[in-house]
């Protein structure tokens, strides 16, 4: 809807960045961490692009006080990181690696001695390879008590200093990638598993948000979803129905059980009928029920266009575009379902990502008219190839994606949407898991490449500085 007069960011708007600890970190084997399962799938031949690892990353681990302090210049807000549970936790429970917890510690008290939110993501998919090798980590129902108690070591820690949590990030994409897609670890396409691990998943997700209420930790704690609005190819009923079928299995299956703790029935019924639904035992429903996320992480990049698919020779799991040649990725959906079909309308990146702020701003709406919680949009952003010239990086590509966005969220909370914040993707450029480190995301520019032996150095990009001005305007002019 158009407005007669467009609503400002409130005040204390989190204008903000993010990153993941195994994207940035680097320090792999460290002071006394231990391995992870993406230490260990990394080094599998043809896995990632180029065999490209996090071993080093962009060394932030070793250079977080640089990386804060052009936080500072610039003037963020708040910094969206990730803990690497295996430099806390070397075997994923047991003896806590005092070292390992006082590199966040350290982080922490520099962010918060530089003016800078802290925004704590408990798990971004580093899962303690010791706990794989133990019970097949997400596949057994034990991973929910082991990931209680090192939230609770990290809840313990940071206590009144850290005031936004994020339990899970993204549940839908590392379980859809690493049970369905063969492309995270486990690497396995066993969609019965991918069920029985989302349900443990969701009891690990609802178990760490009681904990926090229990504890009365001061603050916020909510999961981070990868939500792309699915919109109909046309006004053909056959193809609005596949979108329907596409937003009950690729959202609500997720959004719907936490803010709700229940299941969708449709997409339910549908895993019935396929001998693919979870095992729910006595009690698990009553867990999930009783869980309410102070409010829900959005991740954003883009929206899902959906045509009919026959169950009769329709189109299966395609391919991603992981090399950056556009046009490569191929056509992907679930006979009898949806398929997912290009939007002629809108543009896409080199990796065929769509285009879409318009997206956003419908991706927030629907969160609000179905779960009335707060949103924290923590993470949106364009991974493109950037140029060093002359010392420079004149990335207008990339400003031109995230204003448009800005401006989009601004529209939301015209249109009455509850927005905490906005943290983009990323903020050093950073290991992109399966694409290597020429799809580029941050508004530092980052000397590291394919080679890994790049000299680190740090230059902030021309998007850096327009970030700095939508900051010191609280985003009035976006
Ligand atoms: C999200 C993840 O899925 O998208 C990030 O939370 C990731 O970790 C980002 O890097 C961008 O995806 P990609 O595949 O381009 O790195």
């Amino acid at each position: 809807m158009d407005h007669l007069k467009r609503s400002e960011f409130p005040k204390d708007f989190l204008w903000g960045s993010a990153s993941a600890a195994y994207q940035v970190e680097g320090a792999w084997d460290e002071d006394g961490k231990g391995k992870s399962v993406w230490d260990e799938f990394v080094r599998i031949p043809g896995k990632t692009f180029k065999g490209t690892n996090g071993d080093i990353a962009v060394d932030h681990y070793n250079r977080y006080k640089e990386d804060i302090q052009l936080m500072k210049e610039q003037g963020l807000k708040a910094y969206r990181f990730s803990v690497a549970w295996a430099r806390v936790f070397p075997e994923g429970r047991g003896e806590v690696n005092q070292k390992g917890l006082q590199f966040y510690i350290d982080l922490v008290d520099e962010l918060i001695a530089n003016n800078i939110e802290p925004v704590l993501t408990i798990y971004h998919w580093d899962l303690p390879k010791a706990l794989d090798d133990a019970y097949n980590g997400w596949e057994s129902r034990e991973v929910i008590a082991d990931f209680a108690n090192y939230s609770k070591v990290l809840f313990e820690t940071f206590r009144g200093k850290v005031k936004y949590w994020v339990s899970l990030n993204e549940q839908n994409i590392f379980t859809m990638l690493g049970w369905m897609m063969k492309l995270h670890p486990p690497g396995k396409n066993d969609p019965k598993m991918f069920y029985q691990v989302n349900h443990h998943a969701n009891l690990a997700n609802a178990t760490v948000i009681n904990l926090f209420h229990e504890m009365n930790m001061p603050g916020m704690i909510g999961p981070s979803f990868a939500y792309g609005p699915n919109y109909s190819l046309d006004s053909n009923p056959l193809n609005v129905m596949a979108a329907e079928n596409s937003e009950d299995l690729n959202a609500h299956f997720w959004m719907d059980v936490y803010a709700y703790g229940e299941y969708p029935i449709m997409a339910m019924k549908y895993l019935e009928e396929n001998g693919i639904a979870p095992e729910i035992l006595p009690g698990d429903m009553d867990l999930l029920r009783s869980a309410k996320p102070d409010f829900l992480g959005l991740n954003y990049y883009q929206t899902a266009t959906n045509a009919w698919n026959p169950l009769d020779g329709g189109v299966g799991i395609g391919e991603m575009n992981t090399t950056g040649k556009k046009g490569s990725s191929k056509e992907t959906g679930l006979p009898g379902v949806f398929k997912r079909v290009e939007n002629d309308h809108l543009e896409r990146t080199n990796w065929d990502w769509e285009i879409d702020p318009t997206g956003l701003r419908i991706a927030m709406r629907r969160i609000t008219s179905r779960y009335r919680l707060p949103i924290l949009i923590t993470e949106n952003g364009l991974g493109e190839y950037d140029k060093l010239e002359e010392g420079k990086i004149h990335d207008q590509y990339r400003i031109d994606y995230l204003s448009s966005h800005v401006s989009a969220v601004r529209d939301a909370i015209s249109d009455g949407v509850n927005v905490l914040g906005y943290c983009t993707w990323s903020y050093t450029d950073l290991l992109s898991w399966l694409n290597g480190y020429q799809k580029r995301y941050g508004f530092v520019y980052v000397d590291q490449d394919e080679t890994m032996e790049g000299t680190l150095k740090r230059i902030p990009k021309d998007s850096y500085y327009w970030y700095k001005k939508v900051i010191e305007e609280n985003g009035s002019n976006n």
